[in-house]
């Protein structure tokens, strides 16, 4: 057994000094901070970090598993291009990791724009090149807390919006458990919103938030009430949208998505100052009033006020009622067992 063990290590060892040296010679030109051409006019960078390299996914590969044209050094042809997709597709037979599902960006809005030309990101534009980290790896652009940042390169509107939001001053705080870009959109299948299959289609909204917002153990941690998700399913506007009437109110109508604030900013939609205007994008006319009672209520819940006191009445009466039909019945039977009894004994 030991002698397994020590061979195995040496065998590693050795497996990884033959990867650093064979390497050594693509670093040799391409390890040079200023390596560099002129492409269609551009300045295109041909450095790559070894150290940075050492470090990343695929640090155990050779330079040319992935570059596999090139054979001689040095080499003569230009290398071909080559795509992150070649290996990481649903039953490779290189090893290559598919959990994340990486294949679905093909039919994602960045995929089919990619492919019309426009700037939308390829694989390497969110993971980088040479230089890909675990998600769980602080430094890596994918890491929870990097996420906008590199959603941002581009959408650097929404980021902004999203920085100053609820979500976002919670990811400044360092929770984890927080939403970010990736949790409400996805990160390979990134759909737009009026694509029926989007995660943030308004049928599909809820279920988005959902995930976190009726959650207990999440909720509980930052005081944030629970049940609102329940409530808003047994609301008009839950009822509505379940038969599939998609003008009802979904959660974002009310809250925003990228500035969701709590109810005690008055910059939030949901503040008591705003919410005439809020439901009057849909209820025109809606008055001061509606500011009056709580909108996510349980009607089995004392916190719901009148409706509480009518929803218990109704439950009280209608089990009065019930029990008095049932001693009723049961009288009646009696009485006429009585009867029966009676007339056979005459
Ligand atoms: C003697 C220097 C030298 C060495 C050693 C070398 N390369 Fe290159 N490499 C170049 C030059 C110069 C170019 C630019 C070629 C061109 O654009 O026609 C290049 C281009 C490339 C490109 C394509 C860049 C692009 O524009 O898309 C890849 C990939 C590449 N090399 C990989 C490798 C690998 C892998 C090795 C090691 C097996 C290696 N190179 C070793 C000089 C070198
Ligand atoms: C896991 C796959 C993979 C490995 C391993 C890999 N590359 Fe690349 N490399 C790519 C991809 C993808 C591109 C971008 C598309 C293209 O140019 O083909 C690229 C591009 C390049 C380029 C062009 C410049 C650039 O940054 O876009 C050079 C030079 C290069 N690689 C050199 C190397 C060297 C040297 C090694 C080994 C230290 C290496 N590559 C290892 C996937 C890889
Ligand atoms: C030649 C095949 C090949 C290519 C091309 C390739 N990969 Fe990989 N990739 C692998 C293999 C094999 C592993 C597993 C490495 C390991 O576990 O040591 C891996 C691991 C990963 C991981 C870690 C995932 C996890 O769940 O552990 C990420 C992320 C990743 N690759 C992204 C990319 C990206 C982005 C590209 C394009 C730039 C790319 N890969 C190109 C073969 C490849
Ligand atoms: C718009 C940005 C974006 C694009 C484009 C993108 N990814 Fe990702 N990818 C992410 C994010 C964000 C995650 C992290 C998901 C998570 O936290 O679980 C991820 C996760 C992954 C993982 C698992 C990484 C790990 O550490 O577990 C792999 C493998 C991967 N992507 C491969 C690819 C490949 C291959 C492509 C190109 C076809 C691609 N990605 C395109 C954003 C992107
Ligand atoms: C390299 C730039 C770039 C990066 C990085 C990027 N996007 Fe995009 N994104 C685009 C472009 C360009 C479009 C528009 C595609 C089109 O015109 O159809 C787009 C479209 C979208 C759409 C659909 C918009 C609509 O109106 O339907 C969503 C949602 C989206 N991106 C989310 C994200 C998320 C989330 C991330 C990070 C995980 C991200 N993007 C990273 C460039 C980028
Ligand atoms: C809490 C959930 C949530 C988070 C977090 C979130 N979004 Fe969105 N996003 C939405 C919703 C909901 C819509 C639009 C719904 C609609 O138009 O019906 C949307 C729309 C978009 C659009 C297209 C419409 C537009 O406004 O241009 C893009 C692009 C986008 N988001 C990118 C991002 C980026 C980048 C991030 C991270 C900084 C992010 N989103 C974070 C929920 C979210
Ligand atoms: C990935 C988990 C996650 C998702 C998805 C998510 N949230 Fe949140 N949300 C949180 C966390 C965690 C907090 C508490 C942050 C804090 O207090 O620091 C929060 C806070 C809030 C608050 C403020 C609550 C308060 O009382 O302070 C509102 C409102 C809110 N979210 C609405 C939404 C809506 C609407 C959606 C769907 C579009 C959504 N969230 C999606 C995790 C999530
Ligand atoms: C018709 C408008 C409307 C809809 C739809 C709606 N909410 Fe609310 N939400 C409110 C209002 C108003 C408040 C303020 C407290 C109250 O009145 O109950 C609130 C409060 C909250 C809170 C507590 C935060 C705070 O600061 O008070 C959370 C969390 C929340 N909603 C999540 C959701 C989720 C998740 C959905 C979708 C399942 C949703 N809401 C749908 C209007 C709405
Ligand atoms: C996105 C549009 C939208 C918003 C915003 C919205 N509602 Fe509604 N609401 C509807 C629709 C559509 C119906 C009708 C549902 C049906 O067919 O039963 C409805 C129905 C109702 C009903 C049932 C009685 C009726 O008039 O049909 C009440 C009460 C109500 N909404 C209150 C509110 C309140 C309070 C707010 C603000 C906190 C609000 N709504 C915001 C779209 C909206």
């Amino acid at each position: 057994m030991k002698k397994i063990v020590v061979f195995t290590l040496l065998f590693l060892n050795l497996y990884s000094q033959d990867i650093v040296s064979k390497n050594k010679r693509c670093f040799l030109c391409h390890g040079k901070e200023d390596y560099k051409i002129i492409e269609n006019g551009k300045v295109k960078s041909l450095y790559v970090s070894s150290a940075e390299y050492y470090q990343s996914v695929h640090k155990d590969m050779l330079c040319t598993n992935c570059h596999y044209d090139v054979s001689t050094i040095p080499h003569l042809r230009k290398p071909k291009k080559i795509h992150c997709l070649q290996c990481h597709y649903a039953g490779n037979v290189v090893g290559a990791p598919v959990k994340e599902m990486p294949e679905k960006y093909k039919e994602s809005v960045h995929g089919r724009a990619k492919e019309k030309g426009k700037k939308a990101p390829d694989c390497i534009d969110c993971h980088t090149t040479h230089y890909i980290r675990y998600h769980s790896d602080t430094l890596s652009t994918i890491h929870k807390r990097n996420i906008p940042l590199t959603c941002g390169k581009c959408h650097m509107k929404i980021v902004e919006d999203y920085s100053s939001s609820i979500h976002g001053e919670a990811l400044k705080k360092g929770i984890l458990e927080t939403a970010v870009c990736s949790d409400c959109h996805q990160e390979h299948d990134i759909l737009p919103p009026e694509d029926p299959r989007s995660t943030l289609n308004p049928k599909n909204v809820i279920h988005t938030c959902e995930r976190c917002h009726a959650d207990v153990t999440i909720m509980k941690k930052y005081g944030v009430p629970v049940k609102q998700v329940e409530a808003f399913k047994e609301s008009f506007h839950g009822v509505a949208l379940e038969y599939g009437v998609v003008r009802a109110a979904n959660c974002v109508s009310c809250h925003g998505f990228h500035d969701i604030l709590p109810s005690s900013d008055p910059r939030s939609p949901i503040h008591p100052k705003n919410l005439a205007k809020t439901c009057g994008k849909c209820h025109p006319g809606a008055s001061e009033n509606v500011a009056k009672g709580k909108y996510h209520i349980i009607a089995e819940e004392k916190e719901a006020g009148i409706v509480y006191y009518v929803y218990n009445f109704f439950k009280w009466f209608t089990l009065l009622v019930i029990l008095g039909l049932v001693i009723h019945i049961i009288l009646d039977l009696t009485g006429r067992a009585m009867k029966k009894v009676k007339k056979k004994a005459e």
